[in-house]
């Protein structure tokens, strides 16, 4: 009934502008789910798949060209496809061809974010600039709790406000923004968080005047976002030193741009070998986005050697044990890559501490390491982590990180792992076990 009134009440004022009922976008459950054998050394190459965290706000700012804007190297996961249906109830057109997508936003009509869409991907906040710059209105159910932790939303809102946003609340979770046109002005973030950085980038590259955001996040996911608006016409500088400068323009043309590779997959096949050991390359990666994530992996005994666009690595020797190491905003060591690294130290010799400096509560992984045999203990945002003898079983998937970490524990755990909860692992993966088994690895998707 909560949801029922929450429906009613963005009614109010929103979905009178929808094409399409959101009733009809509930899909079913999968039942799919991986199935990893222990492993012996790893061999192979893989080509990394473009990054999801790079490409959901490059597709929100498609809505900034009244036309066509192609995106190349587009991975096939869900959260795109979520992004898409958005796009798509927004009024805008999508065709796919290969790996190429291209949007065409030239008649954008709505200016709703369904709370039905929203709540499978919290990052759909970021919509909200790129709908006010269209429609001069926006609305969104502000996003409650998830499985990492709680997400707020109100560094987003604050950067909306100060760029010339009037925002009102209905039953205090229903936002509706209103704007003619976004002002420039110098923000100040609290902390930098990369989807509201995201958020006023998408707002000030058609402001009145200059803004200028400090304390802005510095993650390549940022960069990327701006390599795209630059090639639209739009005017940033900055963008990897904290402080972003934007010189507002009146319009943005069409364009066409690439999406790298994504990091935290890659981080995925470095954790894969630092448990298997072997050797791999990986090809179509940029090293220097990995900043923060190689040297953990050094310490652990691994040996990685970078060039150009590829990146080898290798684990000969004992894998050890990382006494301390917390996870920070780039270029520390990311979140994004806790659970995975934690799978890894659940063979290394010694003692981890892992320490949690982004989102609270983001362990739940460790609960179904331990349902494996891993000797691992939560105090408050730490995991202490001993080295030890893991056994396949069957376990869930609590987050898409955590589940490509249990997959990793399978790699290295005695007999067969089963990892239900696949959905998750769909939001972001391609096809991680595909992915494994290239590298050598006895993994395979069941449905
Ligand atoms: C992005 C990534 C996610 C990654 C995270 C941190 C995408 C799609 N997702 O998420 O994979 O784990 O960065 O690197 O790119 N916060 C507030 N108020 C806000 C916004 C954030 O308090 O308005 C807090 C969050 O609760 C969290 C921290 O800031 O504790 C970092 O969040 P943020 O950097 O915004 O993460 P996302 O952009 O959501």
């Amino acid at each position: 009934s909560r949801s029922m009134s929450r429906m009613r009440a963005l009614g109010k004022f929103a979905f009178r502008n929808a094409s399409t009922p959101v009733a009809g976008l509930r899909r079913r459950e999968s039942v799919a789910y991986l199935e990893i054998r222990q492993t012996g050394p790893l061999s192979g190459t893989y080509r990394v798949q473009g990054s999801k965290n790079a490409v959901l706000p490059m597709l929100a700012a498609t809505l900034l060209v009244p036309g066509k804007t192609t995106l190349h190297r587009v991975p096939k996961i869900k959260d795109v496809n979520v992004m898409l249906e958005i796009l798509h109830l927004l009024g805008c057109c999508s065709c796919w061809e290969g790996e190429a997508l291209t949007i065409d936003a030239g008649n954008v009509n709505n200016w709703v974010i369904p709370e039905e869409l929203i709540g499978q991907m919290r990052s759909s906040v970021i919509l909200l600039a790129p709908i006010l710059y269209r429609m001069k209105k926006a609305a969104v159910v502000e996003p409650g709790g998830c499985s990492i932790g709680r997400r707020p939303i109100d560094i987003h809102l604050y950067v909306l406000q100060a760029l010339g946003v009037k925002l009102h609340y209905e039953w205090e979770e229903h936002i509706f923004a209103q704007a003619d046109y976004f002002c420039g002005a110098h923000l100040f973030l609290k902390f930098p968080s990369v989807g509201a950085t995201e958020q006023a980038i998408l707002a000030a590259v058609t402001a009145n005047g200059m803004t200028v955001i400090d304390n802005a996040a510095r993650e390549p996911e940022i960069s990327e976002l701006c390599r795209m608006l630059r090639g639209m016409g739009a005017k940033i500088t900055g963008d990897q030193t904290g402080r972003i400068v934007i010189e507002g323009v009146k319009e943005l043309f069409e364009s066409t741009c690439e999406v790298g590779a994504d990091r935290i997959v890659a981080a995925t096949c470095l954790s894969a070998v630092a448990v298997c050991s072997g050797e791999i390359t990986l090809t179509g990666v940029d090293a220097s986005h990995l900043n923060g994530v190689i040297e953990p992996f050094e310490k652990m005994g691994c040996k990685i050697w970078s060039d150009k666009d590829t990146l080898t690595a290798a684990r000969m020797d004992k894998l050890m044990a990382i006494p301390y190491l917390k996870t920070s905003p780039y270029p520390g060591f990311p979140t994004d890559v806790q659970s995975l690294i934690m799978a890894v130290m659940s063979f290394a010799d010694g003692q981890s501490v892992v320490e949690e400096g982004i989102f609270e509560g983001r362990f739940r992984t460790a609960y179904q390491l331990q349902k494996m045999g891993a000797a691992i203990i939560i105090e408050n945002n730490q995991a202490i982590i001993w080295g030890s003898h893991l056994i396949g079983t069957k376990v869930e998937a609590p987050d898409l990180r955590g589940g490509a970490a249990l997959a990793i524990a399978g790699l290295g755990a005695d007999g067969v792992t089963t990892i239900f909860g696949y959905d998750h692992i769909a939001r972001g993966y391609e096809d991680l076990a595909g992915m494994l088994f290239m590298l050598g690895a006895q993994a395979a998707l069941r449905e």
